[in-house]
């Protein structure tokens, strides 16, 4: 059941009082001696309806009108007049009042008005609701506090709202673009339709064609008997997604240009034009542009699909979003593995704050796991995520100092640091400058290696 929320502002107490009783059964209302009060209230709760009282002390109803209709569009406001004046109400309906009432107020008359009025509300509410399920059962959670990606989410949002505007994405592997194409397919009117995928990289080149258009039946060998219906036409009314759209062959460029330029095209082996209105998103993480000067994209495909281009950035670029989005992991992987993982310790998060993401969100996804996986919490150590060495046996290698051998720790202490510094200079000394072979002199992980030498003065390159 939705309910809505409607604020009753008048300056008469027994007005207000009335219509709150009389609406309380249906409504959630709350009164208002004054317009200043109400909108000031607005900004914790906005209301779905106002009933705004047209002679006000104070501000009056008509400029609280105008400013209700400003701040807040999508309140509805119906008008309360004392005397029918023809020009209030014509003045009241030219800044946006959806409907008025004259004083004394017969409650059946306001009932029947403000479900006529709320009757479009509701069903936005509702298709609202439909929405967020769909959202909320189909993309997995979208972290990041950067402004960057701040950003991206606000663009997502906006073009969503536009089915017919083709989007591309572009961002190194492991950004999150294919998250970000199915977000602006839930986010988009077309949330009911289908996300049809194509990867253009993975299927061989020859059955592109017949992927993305169907075919007839006995098109070619190996077609299904009844023929078969294209992804283009699965996303009619939906969402086409073309990922790594740099790998299409020039040949199914050609072809996809023209479904774009005019929602036509054919079925492989068919005579009969079909028409489909979907919307395009795609994707690449290849250097278009470089590809474009080799002749090997097509400029005339690239301004048809890149109408709106959305960039991800780097999770090199956004640093601040790689503690946030490890913790969300954290939290999963806790989960899904049973494991009692509660939080990530110092020396781990300086390490994950600092580290080279080559595979961007997906490889800190993948770390965040192995180290939920071999660690034991409930803090997730820098061993754990460090050290794979641990998970490919190195740990259980013969310990190479014998008892004795080293000096006893002297009573003032050491500076262990400070040993660290001297194995790893020496260890780049001998390996010539080679992180791998550094690393496999000091039983180290390669990452953990090369993360403590770029600390170390002189040596961070
Ligand atoms: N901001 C984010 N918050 C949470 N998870 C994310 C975020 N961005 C990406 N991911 C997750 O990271 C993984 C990689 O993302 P995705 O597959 O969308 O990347 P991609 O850019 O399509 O990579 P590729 O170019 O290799 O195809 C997915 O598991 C995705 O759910
Ligand atoms: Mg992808």
């Amino acid at each position: 059941m939705i309910t809505f929320t409607i604020f009753i502002i008048d300056d008469e107490q027994s007005i207000r009082q009335g219509i709150s009783y009389g609406l309380k059964k249906i409504y959630n209302t709350e009164c208002f001696s004054s317009a200043e009060d109400a909108i000031k209230a607005m900004e914790k709760n906005t209301p779905d309806l106002v009933l705004l009282d047209v002679g006000l002390p104070g501000m009056d109803g008509i400029a609280a009108l105008r400013i209700i209709r400003e701040k807040y569009p999508d309140v509805l406001v119906v008008m309360i007049t004392a005397y029918e004046n023809n020009e209030t109400v014509i003045t009241a309906m030219k800044y946006g009042a959806k409907d008025y009432l004259i004083k004394p107020i017969h409650m059946e008359s306001l009932k029947a008005c403000l479900s006529k009025v709320l009757e479009t509300v509701k069903l936005k509410k509702e298709i609202r609701g439909l929405q967020e399920r769909y959202i909320k059962e189909n993309i997995p959670c979208f972290v990041g506090e950067s402004d960057a990606i701040q950003d991206v989410i606000q663009i997502v949002e906006k073009v969503a709202q536009s089915v017919d505007t083709p989007i591309m994405i572009t961002g190194e592997s492991g950004t999150g673009k294919e998250l970000i194409a199915s977000a602006i397919h839930y986010n988009s009117p077309n949330f009911q339709g289908t996300l049809a995928t194509l990867n253009c990289a993975a299927i061989p080149k020859d059955l592109i064609e017949s992927e993305l258009f169907g075919y007839e039946k006995g098109a070619f060998t190996g077609a299904a008997k009844g023929g078969k219906e294209g992804l283009i036409e699965q996303a009619a009314d939906g969402t086409l997604f073309l990922d790594e759209v740099g790998d299409l062959s020039l040949e199914a460029q050609a072809k996809l240009l023209r479904f774009l330029e005019d929602g036509e095209y054919y079925r492989v082996g068919g005579t009969r034009k079909h028409h489909v209105q979907a919307r395009v998103v795609s994707a690449t993480n290849k250097d278009l542009n470089s590809m474009i000067q080799h002749g090997l994209f097509r400029l005339d495909l690239y301004y048809r699909l890149a109408v709106i281009r959305i960039e991800i950035p780097s999770l090199n670029d956004r640093r601040e979003d790689i503690l946030p989005i490890a913790k969300h992991f954290l939290v999963e992987f806790s989960n899904k593995h049973n494991k009692p993982f509660t939080a990530i310790s110092d020396n781990a998060e300086d390490y994950l704050k600092n580290f080279q993401w080559t595979g961007n969100i997906r490889e800190l996804r993948n770390l965040i796991e192995r180290g939920v996986l071999v660690g034991d919490g409930p803090d997730l150590l820098l061993r754990d995520i460090s050290d794979i060495g641990g998970i490919m046996g190195l740990a259980t290698l013969p310990r190479i100092i014998p008892n004795g051998a080293l000096p006893p720790l002297p009573d003032e202490g050491i500076d262990l640091e400070e040993l660290e510094e001297h194995f790893i200079r020496e260890a780049f000394k001998k390996a010539k400058g080679n992180d791998t072979k550094a690393a496999q002199l000091l039983k180290m992980n390669y990452y953990s290696y090369r993360y403590r030498r770029k600390k170390i003065k002189g040596l961070e390159r």
